[in-house]
């Protein structure tokens, strides 16, 4: 059996239950490259501070480097009884190569070691969603290009409101990706500092060159304090935070999704790949990728309010506590990676059901506001328009038709300064058109946006 680390000071073995149930190897070994690469740094920064030999650091480094190949490989026994990550890969170089795998651990703590992991895996992490991110940008940046003409109607409360286009929609979409992967790479600032060198809470009576380990591994800098450095796990909660507004973001993107796809509104069609049926009515064909990612919405939540609870109260500097900390982080990490991938393949594959969607803006008198708008250009207070197109449309209800239906005769009635113009701004394109400012919805808008958010990204 494999000798403990740390059985020095102890007479009994460990309860084997015990054991099972304080291990972390069977989650934290995802972390085995971070390990790997952060140990080899601090060898090699040992040996430039003249604590270790040239020849034990290049020991070091080549049984590490074949620690990790057996590991990519698959030639690795893992054990429950070396408990983490780190004391299984500490306690195999020790067995590959002798005394020199002994000091590795010399000026430094497991408490230092995990958070330097875990900040490495942050750090890859936040780019790769960063990435992923972009690629669903460039998803709804062409979709929006393709739809930029595309009349839709606009809601509030859910109902009709204004007339839109397809194209401003989705652009709605992409700016709330775009504060999400600002608000990554501002995180990103505070992933990358390092604790290393703290060691188990104080730091370390050796003289080790932290700026140097720091440059090794591509951190901004050492961190500063060493009880902080040990205990924090802001970082962590940090981007808990911002994969939880993602989230929220796409599963406002996925209830839209799902509610333009029921036969009721008709907008939209997903996809046969993106889709599932059912087992009993031959006839569906269910949104079931927008709705899994409403679902996950929830545990990413979830996880972010374990890591706050897991944090609350506790004293410095390192707690056991804090092995909790990683399959939260690593579940938000792949669901949130997943559901990206997913909407970034999915968003391309949408067609829009043009007739459908302009019929329903006909419907609900999504230019109400156009014709108030007319008559406060031909005089009238906007208060007052605004009363004589409600009459309006009271009639329209009445009558079961649109404003764009009622008669000269039947609009002059409510006011003396409606004329045959009229017609031109109750039209849907002229609605869209007539918004022709920066963030509004006209199509050259909408396209002129494009153009800056492209350039934006390119600029990156
Ligand atoms: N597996 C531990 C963790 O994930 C590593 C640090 C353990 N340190 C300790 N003093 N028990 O937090």
């Amino acid at each position: 059996s494999d000798k403990k680390l740390w059985s020095g000071r102890f007479s009994e073995p460990t309860d084997a239950f015990v054991e099972a149930f304080t291990a972390s190897v069977e989650f934290d070994q995802r972390l085995y490259r971070y390990d790997i690469q952060g140990s080899i740094a601090h060898a090699t920064m040992l040996a430039k501070s003249g604590i270790l030999t040239l020849d034990e650091r290049d020991a070091i480094t080549t049984g590490l480097e074949q620690i990790r190949d057996q590991i990519e490989s698959g030639n690795f026994e893992w054990s429950v009884e070396l408990e983490d990550v780190h004391m299984n890969v500490e306690s195999h170089l020790t067995k590959a190569i002798g005394d020199a795998g002994k000091k590795l651990h010399t000026g430094r703590s497991r408490n230092d070691q995990v958070a330097t992991d875990i900040r490495l895996y942050m750090r890859d992490e936040i780019e790769i969603i960063r990435t992923e991110i972009l690629r669903l940008q460039q998803a709804l940046l062409d979709t929006a290009e393709r739809e930029a003409d595309t009349i839709m109607p606009g809601f509030t409360h859910l109902q009709t409101a204004q007339p839109v286009t397809f194209g401003h929609h989705l652009m709605a979409w992409f700016e709330m990706l775009d504060r999400d992967r600002e608000r990554l790479a501002d995180c990103n600032k505070r992933v990358n500092i390092m604790p290393l060198g703290s060691a188990a809470l104080a730091g370390t009576t050796y003289p080790i060159d932290r700026h140097y380990t720091a440059e090794l591994l591509g951190f901004d800098r050492p961190s500063e304090n060493s009880l902080d450095s040990v205990s924090d796990r802001d970082f962590a909660i940090e981007f808990s935070a911002a994969a939880a507004l993602i989230m929220m973001h796409l599963s406002r993107m996925s209830e839209e999704l799902i509610i333009w796809s029921s036969a009721q509104f008709n907008f939209v069609d997903l996809s046969d790949s993106f889709c599932t049926g059912s087992s009993i009515m031959p006839q569906k064909k269910n949104p079931d990728v927008p709705e899994l990612v409403r679902g996950k919405t929830g545990r990413i939540f979830g996880h972010l309010i374990g890591l706050l609870t897991l944090m609350k109260g506790q004293p410095l500097a390192y707690n056991k506590d804090n092995q909790e900390d990683k399959e939260p982080l690593f579940d938000t990490v792949d669901n949130l990676k997943g559901s990206l991938k997913v909407f970034a393949d999915m968003i391309p594959a949408i067609t829009c059901k043009h007739q459908s969607m302009r019929e329903a803006t006909m419907k609900g008198f999504a230019t109400a506001t156009d014709l108030a708008d007319y008559l406060v250009r031909k005089g009238t207070p906007f208060r007052d328009a605004h009363e004589v197109v409600g009459k309006a449309v009271a009639l329209g209800v009445t009558k079961g038709c649109d404003l764009s239906d009622l008669s000269l005769n039947e609009l002059q009635a409510f006011s003396d300064q409606i004329t045959d113009d009229v017609y031109e701004v109750l039209t849907l394109e002229g609605s869209v058109a007539a918004r022709d400012h920066i963030g509004g919805t006209a199509p050259a808008q909408v396209r002129a946006a494009i153009e800056r958010a492209r350039q934006r990204l390119a600029a990156e």
